[in-house]
Formats: C-alpha cells, structure tokens, sequence
C-alpha cells in the first residue's frame, strides 16, 4: 500500500498545530448556527427525525434539492455518498477496471490518484507551472490510448486553485467526446471563486459523458456532515454506482441528510460567506507574497481556498516548512505531500489554505520565520 503522505505530514505535525493553514475546506458552521437556518418544513423534519435506514441514493428531497443546481440532471442522476472521496471512488470503480487506461490530472488530492492506479493504467498529466498551471491539451490528446476510458479533473483544482478558462474546459470535452471519454470532475471546490464569469459549468450538465463529483464538505464548510454526490445523466452508471455503494457506506446517516437539505436550503448565505472570508484571506496573503517578493510567488488562486505557493529560499520548501511547524506551530503543505508516481511535478512548492478565520496572525508567523532566517 503506497504512503498516505498527507495523513504521514499531519500526524507528524498536528499536535502541536498553533496556526492552521493546512486545511481545504471553508469556514465551518455550528450545528445550532444550521438549525437556526432551517425554515419550518426542515425544523419539523429534524424535530420527528427517526433513525432508522435512509433511501440507498440519499432521501429523495435531498436529491431533489442537490439537483437544482444542476441544469441537465435530474434527482434520478444524483446519487448520495459519504463525502466527495468515496463518490468518486465508486465513480472510477464503475467506470474503469483492469485492461482499460486512464488520464489523471496532476497535482491532485492523493487518494484520487491511489483509487485510479488501483483500478487500471494511469498516465499523469502535470498542469504547467510555468504558465499559470494552465491545462495543455495537446498533452491529454498525446496520452489517449485504444483503451482509454475517462480523464479525470479537479477544477478549481486543490492545491493550486486553478480554474481553467471556460473555453479550455469545452475543448477538453471536445476532446472526450471525439474519443468517447468519460470526463469525470472533482467540483468540490465549485462555487468558491474570484470571478463567477469565469465559473465552469458542472460538467454532468455540458457532456453526456460528464461525471460531476461533489460535496457539502469544502465551498460550504460542513466536511462533518460526510454528504457528497456523483452528478450525471447516465442510468447505467447510477445503476452500478448505487449497487457499489451498498457494499460501502450502504446509506447517508439521517441526520445530515436533513443538516445537507437545510445548508442547501441556505446556499447563497452559506457561500456567500465563505466567498467573503476568502477574499478578505486572500488580500491578506496578496500584500504578504507582495511584500515578500524576493521568497514567494504564485499563480494567484482562480477558485477554491488553497493556493500553491513557489519558495524561492535555498534551505528548500521542505525544511522551510518543518521549522514553521516545529518553531511557529504554523502548518502549510509542503511539495512531498503532492508529490505523484505518475509523473514528477514541481518540488519547491507549498500549499496554503485561506478559507478560515485567523489567516492574518498566522501570515505574520511565516514573516518571522523568514527573518529568524536571515538573521
Ligand atoms: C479535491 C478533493 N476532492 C475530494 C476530497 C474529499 O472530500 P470529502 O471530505 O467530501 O470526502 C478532498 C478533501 O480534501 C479534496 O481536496
């Protein structure tokens, strides 16, 4: 079994964690924060709530709810799932198996690329630092085989933030259509973003063949609700994926189908807020790297709420980023936790997160850090 580096960084440095710039998700909510949005229908749903067994695809006015930000999907193509990791593991084990190819793009959240090359031949396609992490597609093209089954995205992408431009995303489907690909999208970042003109569609809408992926867990900021979905218009494939599914997880726990309804219920508040945080986080990290031109930069994250940033100190991102646990409690990401076996991917590279509150005290420990440095 490969190393789970995220998880072998975390339990080094958790414990002692003062600052925590680690993390992927937005902002969370308290439970009575949620309830205390729930409108007289849901209130009386959580209040005569029994806990017996759910609906195997999720309650259906959950699926009903989920589906409304859905243009070309109905509640029949919604399936619900413990959190967006195991929707999109059951996703790819419907999807590919042994003897068929798959195209992965990288970096990407580990255990996606693990669930791929358990299932089948994987070629990595790195997005390109040196542009922007901008998406190359005469790379994907290059990588197609006979047997090539799906491509896998995650846009906004974790670690870099980066969204690709709306007419790379449609010519990426071009692609997948001509070779009759799945594209399967990781769009638990969706919604969190810069400059909603530039917001992707879901690609379950845009392509027949689309496979969108997604969360309460990271835009919203409920991961402790484990409710995620599989998006798409194929009755086939929610066919299997529900099948695989009741030798998983078997049902979502009822009292986050309801806590999932209400939140999506709220969804313009519920992502308005974190929009805000993470804009007022990013202003803050965009005078830091500014003023710290000499030991940072970045491609300014497009969606999400993390963003990759380049270290230019000679004493290497990964031992900048052991002192700023061990000296300052501060945890960022290093390179190594990204690091893939499909291809070599730029090293000196740390990822940030900025979806929560106290970013700027912990900004200020970085500072330090690079001038105990100098000194
Ligand atoms: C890109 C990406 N996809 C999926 C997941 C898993 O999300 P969930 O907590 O909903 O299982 C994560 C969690 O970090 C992630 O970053």
């Amino acid at each position: 079994m490969p190393e789970y580096a995220l998880g072998s960084f975390l339990s080094r440095w958790l414990a002692g964690t003062r600052h925590e710039l680690a993390a992927s998700e937005s902002k969370t909510w308290p439970l009575a924060a949620l309830l205390g949005m729930a409108d007289d229908a849901d209130r009386a749903r959580w209040e005569g709530l029994g806990l017996g067994y759910t609906d195997p695809c999720g309650a259906a006015w959950l699926r009903a709810r989920i589906c409304a930000d859905y243009v070309g999907v109905d509640a029949e193509g919604i399936i619900g799932f413990a959190g967006a990791q195991e929707a999109l593991q059951i996703a790819l084990r419907v999807l590919a198996g042994a003897g068929d190819h798959a195209i992965l793009v990288l970096p990407c959240y580990q255990p996606s690329e693990l669930a791929l090359i358990g299932l089948c031949e994987t070629t990595g396609v790195a997005l390109d630092s040196n542009e922007g992490w901008a998406l190359d597609l005469d790379r994907v093209a290059a990588a197609i085989r006979p047997n090539t089954k799906l491509v896998l995205v995650n846009f906004p992408n974790n670690p870099t933030g980066k969204l690709i431009p709306p007419a790379a995303f449609e010519a990426l489907i071009a692609l997948c259509r001509r070779h009759g690909l799945w594209l399967v999208n990781d769009e638990v970042y969706r919604l969190i973003d810069r400059d909603p003109s530039q917001r992707l569609p879901c690609v379950a809408d845009a392509y027949e063949r689309g496979v969108s992926v997604d969360a309460m867990s990271k835009s919203y900021g409920l991961p402790g609700l484990r409710v995620g979905w599989i998006a798409c218009r194929d009755a086939g494939l929610v066919r299997q994926a529900t099948g695989l599914k009741q030798m998983a997880s078997l049902y979502l726990a009822a009292p986050s189908e309801v806590l999932a309804h209400v939140a999506l219920g709220r969804r313009e508040q519920l992502l308005a807020r974190n929009r805000r945080i993470a804009c007022d986080n990013l202003g803050v990290l965009d005078r830091f790297l500014e003023t710290h031109a000499e030991s940072f930069s970045w491609h300014r994250p497009d969606g999400g709420v993390t963003g990759y940033v380049h270290y230019h100190g000679n004493d290497g991102v990964e031992a900048f980023c052991a002192r700023l646990a061990l000296e300052a409690g501060t945890l960022v990401l290093p390179a190594s936790v990204w690091r893939s076996s499909l291809c070599s991917l730029p090293t000196e590279y740390f990822r940030i997160g900025f979806g929560r509150l106290g970013t700027a005290e912990a900004i200020k420990t970085i500072a330090s850090a690079l001038h105990r440095r100098a000194a």
